[in-house]
């Protein structure tokens, strides 16, 4: 028999993934200590300039212009977030210490010593398939003097951590809502399939807005039931 229905008439944004890094500075990360601080510039013949106390050594600068250190055995940093994915930058060299990353209170211990004399960027620690939906919380302690450490350099009492920033994963359409609500009739005489994940109807506006991203791969499928 046939029917006549209200329907909702759902637009779909599949938009790409997008990173955000949040910088060491960003007030959304907690330090128990420390500071941030910068890169040690280097003349054309390859020595220290004077006045730069705190400045960090990194040989080939593939790492962002500053990062937070801590420096103490009992020093934490933790970030609450939201997001399908996150990454934890590091500047890391061959005295960095086993840290303890927590997150959603599952730990690991990571060795974070990498060869080479000076700091470098790594990402110490990632995670992916997160779900985007609820508030996530990353943390990190020294856990100890690593058992692969450079030891010619006398460090048995050296404990440092330095954060580059944290790259978290938003997923497509995260933003731009995913649906939008339209009423109308419709003729049906067959029971529909109920699309998931567009449950909650949102303004048409946001349709308007997603242009202005300038995503490429924009595809939007009309679903009515
Ligand atoms: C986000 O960054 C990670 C780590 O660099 C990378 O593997 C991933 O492909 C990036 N994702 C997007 C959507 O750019
Ligand atoms: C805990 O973390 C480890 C290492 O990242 C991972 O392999 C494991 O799946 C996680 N366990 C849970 C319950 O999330
Ligand atoms: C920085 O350089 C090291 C050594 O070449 C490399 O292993 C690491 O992946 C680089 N990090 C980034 C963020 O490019
Ligand atoms: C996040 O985890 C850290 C370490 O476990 C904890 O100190 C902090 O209170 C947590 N933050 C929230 C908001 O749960
Ligand atoms: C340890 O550090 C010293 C001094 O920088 C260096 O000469 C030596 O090559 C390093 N050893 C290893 C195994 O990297
Ligand atoms: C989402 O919106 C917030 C607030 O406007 C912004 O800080 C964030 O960067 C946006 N994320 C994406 C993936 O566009």
């Amino acid at each position: 028999m046939r029917s006549i229905l209200l329907f909702p008439l759902f637009v779909y944004a599949t938009l790409a993934d997008q990173n955000v890094t949040i910088d060491d500075t960003d007030s959304s990360i907690q330090y128990s200590d420390g500071g941030h601080t910068s890169p040690c510039t280097i003349d054309a013949d390859g020595n220290f300039s004077p006045g730069q106390a705190g400045c960090f050594n990194n040989g080939p600068k593939n790492c962002t212009s500053g990062a937070h250190v801590l420096q103490t055995q009992t020093s934490t940093l933790s970030m609450q977030f939201k997001g399908s994915a996150i990454y934890m930058n590091a500047l890391l060299d061959d005295i960095s210490n086993v840290y303890t990353v927590t997150l959603d209170g599952n730990s690991t211990d990571l060795d974070g010593v990498r060869p080479g004399g000076a700091l470098l960027c790594y990402t110490l620690f990632s995670q992916t398939d997160l779900d985007p939906t609820v508030e996530h919380n990353i943390s990190l302690s020294i856990k100890g003097l690593s058992p692969t450490r450079n030891t010619t350099l006398g460090n048995d009492n050296t404990f440092f951590f330095w954060l580059d920033n944290f790259v978290v994963t938003m997923p497509g359409g995260d933003n731009t809502s995913s649906s939008a609500a339209i009423s109308g009739t419709v003729s049906s005489s067959s029971p529909s399939s109920n699309p998931t994940g567009t449950s909650d109807a949102r303004s048409p506006t946001t349709i308007i807005s997603w242009t202005s991203f300038g995503v490429g791969a924009i595809s939007m499928l009309f679903l009515l039931w």
